[in-house]
């Protein structure tokens, strides 16, 4: 099989190779910033699970959303996007694997002999793309089917009571390694950032690439120990979502706005239903019966009101003081005048009290009750 392949194409040169190391380069970049981007949104736990729980949302376009919930098909796409890309790029990879035993060892006595830092460098990146081929692809199926199980709680869970927790150690490992070699990789094959002296600028750019390296996993560990601290915490109530308020507030109080409105809207109806029932009550109260309607219309506004028409009157307080001074309007006003006179007075008696009272002190206590009395 081999020979007749080589033999077929040993007479035309192909561009194919560098097409292939290209988009080899082109996918690798994209993952290896994605993976940075990637890891300072799974850092904000490190800040709280609120601050979580707003990337997540966030992420779900939550923002786009009238009451704050998320869109997981937001998260289920850009997953999809990620792991199309995560299996070019594995495939691309593939291409430079030592697939056979010779051609292992071919590499490995390289190494030995040049001990060149580099070669050693491209060794890794075949260790850890093999390791992501399994734990890479285990987490992202995880993504793609759980895209709306992205809390403070179920993330956590899924480290602790899922025992995702062994995965995204060796995962976490595997990734910034890979990502952090591979971009200095890339700016060494492509000739990006190297100033005059190459030599110099190898040795920035491999200081640059170490400090990101560590930078980016202790984020990642600090993370992962987030992640059991909550886990632990939570593993009674394992699979509880987080009642986070991310987004909740914004479209709380605007979500209110139109319900305060409606409230208001009900009140107001309400008013205007009392206010014409009212005003049916005063039109039959007023009305006499059928042979004395017409009187009400024209009563003059002060025509005095009889005692047992009063009664109805006492719903709207402001009516209250043109109530003659008969045995159920002055109730009300004893009531007043008992928490203000005397406590141990009983209720109708208090109206011969009042007057007297009020020529006793004169007359400005009282004064408003019983002025509207007299004038009548
Ligand atoms: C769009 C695609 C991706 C999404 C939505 C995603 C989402 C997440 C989420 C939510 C976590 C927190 C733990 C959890 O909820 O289970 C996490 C952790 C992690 N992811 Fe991803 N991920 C994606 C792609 C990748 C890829 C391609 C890799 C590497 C090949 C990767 C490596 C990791 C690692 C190592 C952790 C553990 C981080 C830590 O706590 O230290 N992720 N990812």
């Amino acid at each position: 099989m081999e020979s007749y392949i080589i033999e077929e194409n040993t007479a035309k040169s192909s561009r194919l190779p560098a097409r292939l190391d290209l988009a080899q380069s082109g996918t690798g970049l994209i993952l290896g910033l994605f993976m940075w981007v990637h890891m300072l949104l799974v850092g904000s736990i490190i800040l709280g699970k609120d601050a979580f729980d707003f990337v997540a949302k966030t992420m779900e376009l939550a923002f786009l959303s009238d009451t704050g919930h998320g869109y997981p098909i937001a998260v289920f796409f850009a997953v999809s996007g990620v792991f199309t890309l995560f299996i070019i790029h594995a495939l691309l990879g593939m291409r430079k694997f030592p697939i056979s035993w010779r051609q292992h060892r071919i590499i490995r006595d390289q190494m030995q002999m040049m001990k060149h830092p580099d070669t050693n460098l491209w060794y890794i990146q075949v260790v850890t793309g093999f390791v992501m081929f399994f734990a890479g692809s285990v987490h992202l199926y995880t993504m793609l089917v759980n895209p709306g199980g992205i809390d403070p709680f179920l993330s956590a869970d899924r480290v602790v009571s899922g025992n995702y927790w062994f995965l995204y150690l060796v995962l976490l490992i595997s990734v910034e390694l890979h990502a952090s070699i591979g971009l200095y990789r890339l700016c060494m094959k492509w000739g990006w950032f190297t100033g005059k002296d190459a030599r110099h600028s190898r040795k920035k750019l491999k200081a640059v690439k170490n400090r990101l390296m560590i930078f980016f996993l202790g984020i990642g560990f600090l993370a992962l120990l987030m992640f059991i601290v909550i886990g632990w915490g939570h593993r009674q109530n394992a699979g509880e979502r987080y009642q986070g308020t991310a987004y909740q507030q914004s479209h709380a109080a605007t979500a209110e706005a139109p319900a305060a409105s409606a409230v208001d809207e009900v009140e107001k109806t309400a008013d205007e239903t009392g206010a014409a029932s009212h005003e049916a009550d005063m039109q039959e109260t007023a009305a006499p019966p059928s042979d004395q309607a017409p009187a009400l219309d024209d009563a003059p506004a002060d025509a005095p009101v009889s005692a047992d028409e009063a009664e109805p009157v006492h719903d709207t307080a402001p009516e209250h003081n043109t109530a003659p001074a008969t045995g159920a309007a002055p109730e009300h006003d004893t009531e007043a005048v008992q928490d203000e006179g005397t406590s141990d007075a009983p209720g109708p008696a208090a109206d011969s009290h009042t007057e007297a009272d009020a020529q006793d002190q004169g007359s400005d206590a009282h004064e408003p009750t019983h002025s509207a009395v007299e004038t009548q």
